[in-house]
């Protein structure tokens, strides 16, 4: 067996973000900032931003991103920079901007736009350095070299691989996310979450993986409650923080599975956002698994809540158990009821997810159509 492990150059962790993205700038005078309206207002944005004009710099602010990119709405925002001239690249923002703003570092000339890079992801190679800021914790994007965009003619969300988009500054600075509102602090963790355990028990598991994606478990299931219900718990917040990037790195080592397939076509076809539609195939896809990876979770529940007294099977169903006890004490919906969809919609999202097979094939255990029909119809 052979493995890899690809990471952004630098990743700086604590609260003092904006005097490592200073120093970092120092040899760049033209900077354009990617972000959008919401975080745009925070406090931890704010901080960023007033560095960078404090140390003179020549700042374009593109603040206007959309969440949950359509391809062709990121190919104006790269338009926007490509005209700027910048030379370094400052994400400040979730999944949304972050995915944007790498698409942009690879699209030097107009001859590269996204949907060529859709058709062809190593058509592009980086031009412009990227800092990355996450605003949530999250789609730990700041450490993979993917871009997942909105196909809106295909109703579905397509991702870019390319690793000349992997950061070269990462800032994980728990101010960035002081005020996250608690529902959106929970779907995105609840994403981490799903990172996590899916590449622990991907086909695709690598030691490198293992490393990140058990590290970020303990962490998400020590600190995750308490940012959604205490904002104000600093530590809790960094911690998650780095949860999501450990998260970001095993996706970049092994690869996401069944959930995030299954989840694909719910943020296509009816927007449900990525971390809501993740959450909620969540816990069919793992009940789904179990048979298939007994050892695998039971090796989880021993580094998160240790129970030497129990068989593999029990432990299995206690860690899926608190799983699904923590998703519904924070409030993240498990049903897509609300969001419309109905059983007269199956034929066409079991289709859609099982084109998913990138990531299908990642799963421990085999899905058919008829599997994945039973998973959607379970949370119907
Ligand atoms: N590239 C990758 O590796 C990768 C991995 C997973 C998901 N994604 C993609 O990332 C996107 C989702 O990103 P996300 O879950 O981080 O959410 P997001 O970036 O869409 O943000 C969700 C909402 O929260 C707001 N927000 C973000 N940070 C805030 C803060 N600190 N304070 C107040 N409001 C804030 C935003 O304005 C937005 O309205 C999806 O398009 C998904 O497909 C990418
Ligand atoms: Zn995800």
């Amino acid at each position: 067996m052979s493995f890899t492990l690809r990471m952004p150059a630098q990743v700086y962790c604590g609260n003092d973000g904006q005097e490592k993205l200073l120093a970092f700038a120092a040899p760049y005078r033209k900077v354009c900032v990617f972000t959008d309206a919401a975080v745009a207002r925070t406090l931890g944005a704010q901080k960023m931003l007033s560095a960078l004009r404090d140390a003179g710099k020549e700042l374009t602010v593109l603040d206007d991103l959309k969440p949950e990119p359509v391809c062709d709405d990121a190919q104006e925002t790269v338009d926007v920079f490509r005209k700027s001239g910048a030379e370094l690249i400052v994400a400040i923002g979730g999944g949304s901007v972050m995915d944007v703003a790498k698409l942009a570092s690879i699209s030097a000339t107009d001859a590269i736009t996204v949907r060529s890079l859709l058709e062809n992801p190593l058509l592009g190679s980086k031009t412009v350095p990227t800092v990355m800021i996450p605003t949530t914790a999250g789609t730990g994007a700041e450490a993979t070299p993917n871009s997942i965009v909105t196909v809106p003619e295909k109703q579905l969300k397509a991702g870019i691989v390319n690793p000349e988009m992997i950061a070269d500054l990462v800032i994980l600075d728990g101010d960035m996310t002081a005020e996250l509102p608690m529902a959106v602090a929970a779907s995105t963790g609840a994403d981490a979450l799903c990172h996590a355990i899916e590449c622990y028990t991907s086909n695709k598991a690598t030691p490198f993986s293992n490393l990140f994606a058990l590290e970020a478990l303990k962490l998400i299931f020590t600190h995750m409650e308490t940012v959604c219900l205490q904002p104000d718990a600093k530590e809790a917040k960094n911690a998650m923080l780095l949860a999501a990037f450990y998260g970001g790195v095993a996706i970049t080592a092994s690869g996401t599975t069944a959930v995030h397939a299954l989840s694909y076509p719910l943020g296509g076809r009816y927007h449900i956002p990525h971390g809501v539609a993740n959450a909620i195939m969540l816990m069919p896809v793992m009940r789904f698994n179990a048979p298939a990876c007994l050892p695998v979770f039971a090796a989880v529940l021993n580094a998160v809540d240790p129970a030497p007294e129990l068989s593999d099977i029990a432990k299995a169903e206690r860690l899926l158990n608190r799983m699904q006890e923590m998703l519904a004490k924070l409030g993240i919906p498990s049903s897509l009821a609300p969001y419309g969809v109905t059983a007269a919609d199956l034929d066409a999202l079991v289709e859609a997810g099982m084109a998913v097979t990138r990531l299908l094939n990642n799963n421990p255990r085999p899905v058919t159509a008829a599997d994945a029909r039973r998973m959607y119809a379970s949370v119907l």
